[in-house]
């Protein structure tokens, strides 16, 4: 590493709180530091010019991949004309409604308007407060609690990181608070040993029956609703078990409990659909977006109202007057601008339909490459999205040792050919998400450096003794 960049981590050490972070090693010089420069396409360059594909587009959301000119002309246009001004009361701007116009006809029928925040966390804290108004509005002030499910991801905030059911985002935390609950997961490959021999369509239908226990347990005229990413993410990148959503729906409607889909992930083509919903026929009340709606160029996140809450909340304002909720910068111009020249790059270049295709790709290869890989137990993904699932031993879904770090091992092993991958926070679970313009000769070759990293830490584990 060159002087200069060693220099600025170590300033960056003293001074930064970082994000996901071991705080006491990074500030002491315990754990690596890497200041990034610039980026092409579907590579990320350091500060001395070594260069990385990344495999996660960022955290999943620089799905038009990086160093778009035409999204920066867009930003410095909007910016030079009229930067900022709040939304508050009726005020907007040109590219605001625009952008609206754009992910209400992508999100199709029953979505009536859209809300902006900056970020997925905030986007979750929005839709618990329309959840709380709707059916105060309702008259049903006991209807407040919001499940969610174990190990999904829609936040770090108070509200929204009880929403997210991974333990690191609630210990120490004193999370969940007390109006959110955490349903089983719709996880097949972990399924515990009483529903072993369950078809996925049986452990879906499992999955409903426990939602339907739990709403009755708590009392239906308590919940109010339900929270759930189409694709599992952060959780460990899992797609539903077949007939999950149909059988979780049909639960939902049954005691009127509003569906929000956390789309931040699976939104605007990373799985091949507009949305993740329209992949697996979920009809959701409300959507949450943030990270493909920019493609992380700007920070801006969206909450799609459908309908029938929308009728709710015009019925409460009438009741009560103007909406008490509002951030300083919903709605911020530079944001909405480069919103609308990400979506017209994702049009104009067939990138959902490219998540389409070359996705299929992307998980064929991954199944050829590691379906029978010695310590891989679960090869799995749909569209750009995709995970790796380390097994002791493949056959019987054994786990390693957590404290042999296996997962984080594989993802440095990976850095250390110039990929990034992502280590999931629970499990020994490697992810990838690329950008929506990787072609298949870029999958080829993240492939192919994923293989030398699991190959690598493979002969360790054997080494070491650790493989059953
Ligand atoms: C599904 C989902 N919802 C919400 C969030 C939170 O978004 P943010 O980190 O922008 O607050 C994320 C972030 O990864 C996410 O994956």
């Amino acid at each position: 590493m060159s002087q200069q960049h060693q220099d600025l981590i170590d300033r960056d050490r003293k001074v930064t709180f970082h994000a996901s972070t071991h705080l006491r090693d990074f500030a002491h010089g315990d754990a690596p530091g890497r200041v990034i420069t610039g980026g092409k396409g579907i590579n990320i360059v350091d500060m001395d010019g070594r260069e990385f594909i990344d495999g996660f587009a960022g955290l999943y959301c620089v799905n038009i991949g990086y160093g778009r000119t035409e999204v920066a002309d867009a930003i410095y246009k909007q910016a030079l004309e009229m930067s900022y001004y709040h939304t508050y009361v009726g005020h907007s701007n040109q590219a605001q409604v625009e952008l609206s116009e754009k992910i209400l006809e992508l999100a199709g029928p029953g979505m009536s308007k859209v809300y902006y925040g900056m970020s997925g966390s905030d986007a979750n804290e929005t839709q618990l407060k329309l959840v709380r108004y709707y059916n105060n509005v309702l008259g049903r002030p006991q209807k407040k609690k919001v499940i969610s499910r174990m190990r999904g991801y829609h936040g770090s905030g108070i509200a929204s990181g009880s929403l997210t059911g991974l333990k690191a985002f609630h210990d120490h935390f004193d999370l969940p608070i007390d109006t959110i609950r955490h349903t089983e997961a719709p996880y097949y490959y972990h399924r515990a040993a009483e529903q072993e021999g369950m078809s996925e369509q049986e452990f879906s239908a499992h999955c409903a029956t426990q939602l339907e226990e739990m709403i009755l347990a708590e009392g239906p005229d308590t919940v109010a609703a339900f929270i759930g990413e189409p694709v599992l993410g952060t959780g460990g990148i899992v797609p539903p078990p077949e007939g999950y959503w149909a059988a979780i729906q049909a639960v939902l409607d049954k005691y009127d409990v509003l569906l929000i889909a956390d789309e931040v992930v699976c939104g605007f083509g990373r799985i091949g659909t507009n949305f993740g919903s329209h992949h697996y026929g979920i009809k959701p009340d409300l959507i949450t977006v943030a990270k493909g709606l920019t493609s992380a160029y700007q920070p801006l996140s969206g909450v799609i109202v459908g309908d029938r809450v929308w009728k709710v909340l015009e019925q409460g304002t009438g009741e009560y007057g103007p909406i008490g909720h509002g951030w300083t910068y919903s709605g911020h111009a530079l944001g909405c601008a480069a919103g609308l020249a990400n979506l017209e790059i994702i049009e104009r270049e067939g990138l959902t339909a490219n998540a389409a295709e070359t996705g299929a790709y992307l998980q064929q290869q991954m199944q050829a490459t590691f379906g029978d890989h010695p310590i891989v137990g679960q090869a799995r993904g749909v569209g750009m999205l995709a995970s790796l699932e380390f097994s002791a031993n493949p056959a019987k879904r054994a786990h390693f040792d957590p404290s042999l770090k296996v997962g984080p091992r594989i993802a440095a092993a990976a850095l250390e050919e110039n990929l990034i991958a992502r280590a999931m926070p629970q499990g020994d679970i490697l992810g990838f998400a690329p950008p929506l313009i990787t072609t298949r000769d870029q999958v080829d070759e993240i492939i192919a450096r994923a293989k030398r990293a699991v190959d690598k830490v493979t002969d360790e584990l054997t080494a070491s003794g650790d493989l059953c």
